[in-house]
């Protein structure tokens, strides 16, 4: 039986502000970049020195390592809002780490420094007013760097990442929903996703009514710039989500997310058990 130590705080607590489930271990940028002074001042007899790569081609740099084979699995949650993905995500990290296994937990909007504020942006409906087209290049912008600075780093180690929400909430929320032209929502995709797409996407379902109440019943905060969204857009959601799990089933799974925490958290592991390869458990250091 795992411990039930949460990894990342209670619901209560998931504010727009909160930082990522778990961060990544090194902040990111926070090296000064070498410049060729540095080098000159080291070196009495320096060869040419290395021109300071545009921040273009660096970015170039780090997707050309992204598109790299990563070794990790990737796993995301979706669903509608209160359908238990938050819960879930913390319970299938704790099964993940008391088995061994290097597990990493984050969430969209957000899961790095600078999609944090993003997420604040975002969910505090201040970017609203701008629309569905607005909102889907923020959240792209904020996927960009989540990918940067957090997955793709994780996947490259070998870790297990899970993820509460990603680029299927972009398709269903501001693409089925925001009607935003699809061929607009697919080279998004393509652009800031590239090949780092998850192997396992567990989707949970749930009638809206169902999670609508739990959501207005967790402590902490009033509802976000979605959860304040009508009854209807809540029951279009959920279809849009089902859609989505009937049209990709390799890598969907629709989960009932009706039963107890207990029972949701045993379905979701039947179907990480057997549609992924796990990762081996870490060596445990000698003492
Ligand atoms: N299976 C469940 N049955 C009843 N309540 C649940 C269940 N899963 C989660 N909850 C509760 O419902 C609320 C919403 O769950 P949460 O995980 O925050 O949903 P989401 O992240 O999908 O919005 C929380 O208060 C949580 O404790
Ligand atoms: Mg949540």
């Amino acid at each position: 039986m795992p411990t039930r130590t949460p990894p990342h705080a209670p619901d209560s607590a998931e504010s727009t502000e909160k930082a990522p489930a778990n961060p990544p271990a090194k902040p990111r940028r926070t090296a000064k970049p070498k410049t060729v002074e540095d080098t000159s001042a080291a070196k009495p007899a320096p060869a040419a020195p290395k021109a300071k790569k545009p921040p273009a081609a660096r970015k170039a740099a780090t997707r050309a390592k992204a598109a790299a084979p990563a070794t990790g699995r990737f796993i995301t949650l979706e669903g509608g809002e209160g359908a238990g993905k938050s819960t879930q995500v913390r319970r299938l990290l704790e099964r993940l780490q008391a088995a061994g296994i290097d597990a990493v937990g984050t969430r969209e909007p957000g899961g790095s420094t600078g999609a944090e504020i993003m997420r604040h942006l975002i969910l505090s409906g201040a970017a609203k007013p701008l629309g569905p087209l607005a909102e889907a290049t923020l959240f792209a912008a904020a996927r960009a760097d989540h990918l940067d600075a957090t997955i793709r780093p994780a996947l490259a180690r070998g870790a297990v990442v899970v993820c509460d929400r990603f680029a299927d909430s972009t398709r269903v929320y501001q693409g089925a929903l925001g009607n935003v032209d699809p061929r607009l929502i697919a080279a998004l995709e393509q652009v800031t996703v590239g090949e780092t797409r998850p192997d396992l996407t567990l989707i949970l379902d749930l009638p809206a009514e169902e999670g609508l109440a739990r959501a207005a019943a967790r402590s902490g905060q009033g509802a976000d710039r979605f959860e304040s969204e009508g009854l209807a857009f809540h029951r279009a959601l959920r279809a849009a989500f089902r859609a989505l799990a009937e049209s990709e089933p390799e890598r969907c799974v629709l989960i009932d997310a009706r039963g107890t925490p207990e029972a949701v958290e045993e379905a979701i592991w039947q179907a990480v058990s057997t549609r992924l390869k796990l990762p081996s458990p870490r060596r445990r250091r000698r003492t």
